[in-house]
């Protein structure tokens, strides 16, 4: 009997935290998703990359091997590292892969679960793929807020580009902007390649998230509803939508109940361009047992393309469902976030202008942000352009209280949701429109903020906050409990840092 409790305990405890390796080989292949070969990056021959699956508390090791002829980094959108920006894979906090070389990500997705995507974060590398899906799944001890679904689906959908990423690059260089994409993918396939298998009475989990550069999209099902219950790893009251804005960046779990139908008909899946002139279109395959051919039926044409109006109003919908748990057993409504008195407010004002040739974002005479741990920040987002925007932070989610057309001042704090809004860690800001946020940086290390729009970002739309702590030094270590873990011992090192 001892021995037998002995036995559990242990496997309890490896159970709780258990180490995933991933083994990848980065590196240029051909493909033609519209028809025009172009040189895209492969993750051990995939496009898009390997699915990286894995549950709460999970130590993940990704081995990155860059067989590309220029550095890399991989960042992971929307995984909250826990106190280390050490793995966060951007410029501002971390050296590069150079070619030929190779590096192991290590950490922990600790106290979460959700649908999230990672991609290549130098250079404008994500114009050539090298994405891929990200499932953090939840510990069995702790319940889904709906029915197990009979499978889930990985939908990675995004803007494409026929020309290579380097060409891209040289044009925002010289200040011309990207012009309009080439088309839309399906999870690296062009209209009507990318198909999924329906079972009668099934439903199935899409987590799907938009890799794309620059264009938000709208994402549909011909003839299905979508129960939304997920967004970047909070749980959403379930509302069924017949279509969904998803701008860049952003991801979301809904559930699709297939039809108990037996005639073999199929269905497109949808993803198209909002605010875009003219309308691209994204096309996958819904097929059903016995069903053999396209599609019947006009392809719905979703939203009106320029209804900004609808886009808010839906955004504004989308809310936590307090209740339920998501990695902790206690419910997410426990954090009562609308109680807490903010430190301090920052309004960013994205601009931009041209400097002689250079098309530059403008508003950065801050390039660090200081903030002590546990501070409660209030951010405005204020977009004076007539192009949406959308914005990331890394390391943190935070609450999405807020988003009107004008102009932010003190007296729009009236209208925020105190209550239930959704937390999540990327969010849009319509033209002419703010959007505020509010985030507890309690998570130590240097967190970049940034312009999901890779255009915008690689023109430098981007800030980092500096999140310390204060005090609590263990004199046996130098090292407070609640500071950023220690730098790890295979670190790359480069520029200033070299010795
Ligand atoms: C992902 O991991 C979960 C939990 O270990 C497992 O049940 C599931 O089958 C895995 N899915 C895939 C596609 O590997
Ligand atoms: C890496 O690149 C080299 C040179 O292009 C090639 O010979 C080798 O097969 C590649 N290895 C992998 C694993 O892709
Ligand atoms: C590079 O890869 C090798 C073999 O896969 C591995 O043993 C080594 O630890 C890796 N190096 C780093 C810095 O991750
Ligand atoms: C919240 O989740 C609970 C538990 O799953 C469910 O009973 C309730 O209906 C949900 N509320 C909403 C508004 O979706
Ligand atoms: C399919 O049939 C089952 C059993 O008759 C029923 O419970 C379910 O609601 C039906 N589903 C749909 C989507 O019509
Ligand atoms: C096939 O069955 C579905 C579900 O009952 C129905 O909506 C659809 O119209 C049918 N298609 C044809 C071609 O009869
Ligand atoms: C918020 O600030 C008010 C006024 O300074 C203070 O009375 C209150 O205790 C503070 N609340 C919290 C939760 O710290
Ligand atoms: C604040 O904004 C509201 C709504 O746009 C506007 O009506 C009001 O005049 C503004 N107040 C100030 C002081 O600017």
């Amino acid at each position: 009997m001892f021995l037998f409790f002995i036995v559990v305990s242990t496997t309890l405890i490896h159970a709780e935290s258990p180490q995933i390796f991933f083994d990848w080989t980065v590196s240029y292949a051909h493909r033609a998703p519209l028809g025009i070969e172009k040189q895209v990056i492969v993750i051990n021959d995939q496009f898009p990359g390997p699915l990286l699956n894995a549950t709460t508390n999970n130590i993940v090791h990704v081995n990155i091997h860059n067989n590309l002829t220029e550095p890399f980094l991989m960042t992971w959108n929307g995984v909250q590292l826990r106190r280390n920006s050490w793995q966060d894979g951007v410029q501002g906090t971390n050296c590069p892969i150079l070619p030929g070389q190779n590096w192991t990500y290590i950490f922990q997705v600790k106290d979460q679960i959700g649908s999230f995507f990672y991609f290549p974060s130098l250079h404008l590398h994500k114009a050539a793929g090298g994405y891929g899906a990200i499932r953090v799944n939840n510990r069995v001890v702790i319940p889904l807020p709906f029915h197990v679904p009979h499978q889930d689906l990985d939908i990675l959908i995004g803007d494409w580009y026929n020309t290579d990423h380097r060409m891209l690059r040289a044009s925002l260089d010289v200040g011309n902007g990207l012009s309009i994409p080439d088309g839309i993918l399906i999870n690296g396939l062009g209209p009507n390649q990318a198909t999924f298998e329906f079972q009668p009475g099934a439903t199935y989990r899409l987590r799907i998230s938009n890799v794309g550069l620059k264009t938000s999209l709208n994402f549909r099902i011909q003839d299905h509803l979508m129960r939304l219950v997920e967004t970047e790893g909070s749980y959403t009251t379930q509302e069924d939508y017949d279509s969904l804005d998803i701008h860049v960046g952003q991801s979301y779990s809904v559930l699709v109940t297939a039809k108990n139908q037996t005639n073999g008909t199929s269905y497109h899946m949808i993803a198209s361009s909002r605010f875009t002139e003219p309308q691209l279109l994204g096309l996958g395959i819904i097929r059903y047992p016995g069903s053999v051919g396209d599609p019947l039926g006009p392809i719905s044409p979703g939203p009106t393309p320029y209804d900004y109006i609808y886009s808010m109003k839906q955004a504004n919908s989308i809310r936590m469902n307090l209740s339920v748990s998501a990695a902790r057993p206690n419910p997410q409504g426990t954090f009562h976030y609308g109680n807490i008195n903010i430190t301090g407010t920052l309004v960013l004002k994205n601009d931009a202008m041209f400097d002689g040739h250079k098309l530059r974002n403008t508003f950065w005479a801050l390039q660090v942000v200081d903030a002590i741990d546990r501070d409660f920040v209030h951010v405005v987002f204020q977009n004076p352009l007539k192009d949406i925007q959308t914005w990331h932070l890394d390391g943190h989610s935070f609450f999405v209280v807020g988003m009107e057309f004008g102009t932010w001042n003190e007296s729009r704090m009236a209208i925020y949701n105190l209550d239930d809004a959704i937390s999540r860690s990327t969010v849009q800001v319509y033209p002419f429109a703010w959007t505020a946020i509010l985030v507890t940086l309690d998570n130590q290390g240097i967190w970049n903020l940034r312009s999901q729009n890779a255009e915008n970002w690689y023109l430098g739309q981007e800030l980092y906050i500096r999140v310390k702590s204060v005090g609590h030094d263990d004199p046996s270590t130098h090292i407070s409990k609640r500071d950023e873990l220690p730098i790890p011992e295979n670190v790359l090192k480069c520029g200033k840092v070299i010795s």
